[in-house]
C-alpha cells in the first residue's frame, strides 16, 4: 500500500486552515498528517505520496520552519516521490512575490528528483511575478486568504479531486 502524507506546521495559522480542508476533502483516513516543525529525513522518506502546505514569508522566502528542513532534504533523494505543494500568499501585498514559496520549495524537490503533481491555472489571481510560475501555471495550489478567501473552498475542492486523480 502507498502511504500518504499531509505535512504542514501546526503552529501556522492560515496554512493550518487550509490543511485542515484539504484532509477533510481528502478523507482522513487516506492521508497522514504530520508537523512540518517535527520533520526529519526519515519520516519524510516513508511517504510515497506528500502533500506540503506552505506558505510565503518575509518578501518571497519559506518561513522558517521549512527553512531548517532544506539543508537536510538537498541530501535526500527523492526519486519515486510524488509530491503536491499547497501555499498561501497574499497577491494584493506582495505582487512581486506572490505564493514564491510554493516554486522555491518545487525547486528543491525537483532537484531530488521528485515527481511535483498538482499543477493549477494563474487564471483568477492578479499579480506581477511569482517565482511559483511556470508559463500559465503555478507548481501548486495557490491559496489567497486576504484578498480571496472566498474561493478556497472551491479550489481546494477542485485541487484534491484532481490529487486523487495524480496519486495513482
Ligand atoms: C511579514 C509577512 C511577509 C509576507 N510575505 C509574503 C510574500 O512575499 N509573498 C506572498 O505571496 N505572501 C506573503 N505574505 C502573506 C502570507 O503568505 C499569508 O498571510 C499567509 O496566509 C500566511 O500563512 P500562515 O498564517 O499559515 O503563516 C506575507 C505575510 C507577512 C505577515
Amino acid at each position: 500500500m502507498k502511504k500518504n502524507g499531509l505535512i504542514y506546521s501546526y503552529n501556522s495559522k492560515k496554512t493550518a486552515i487550509a490543511a485542515k480542508m484539504i484532509h477533510e476533502a481528502f478523507g482522513k483516513k487516506n492521508i497522514d498528517v504530520i508537523n512540518a516543525e517535527d520533520i526529519d529525513e526519515k519520516t519524510f522518506l516513508s511517504y510515497d505520496y506528500l502533500i506540503l502546505g506552505v506558505p510565503t514569508w518575509f518578501d518571497g522566502e519559506l518561513p522558517n520552519y521549512w527553512d531548517e528542513f532544506v539543508p537536510a532534504m538537498e541530501d535526500l533523494d527523492l526519486k519515486g516521490k510524488t509530491i503536491a505543494i499547497f501555499g498561501n500568499g497574499d497577491q494584493k501585498g506582495y505582487p512581486e512575490n506572490f505564493v514564491d514559496g510554493i516554486g522555491i520549495m518545487a525547486e528543491i524537490l525537483e532537484k531530488q528528483k521528485a515527481k511535483i503533481i498538482g499543477f493549477t491555472s494563474v487564471e483568477g489571481y492578479e499579480f506581477e511575478r511569482s517565482r511559483a510560475q511556470r508559463g500559465n501555471m503555478f507548481a501548486g495550489l495557490a491559496l489567497d486568504f486576504e484578498n480571496q478567501r472566498k474561493l478556497n473552498k472551491e479550489r481546494i475542492a477542485k485541487w484534491v479531486d484532481q490529487l486523487k486523480k495524480e496519486f495513482t
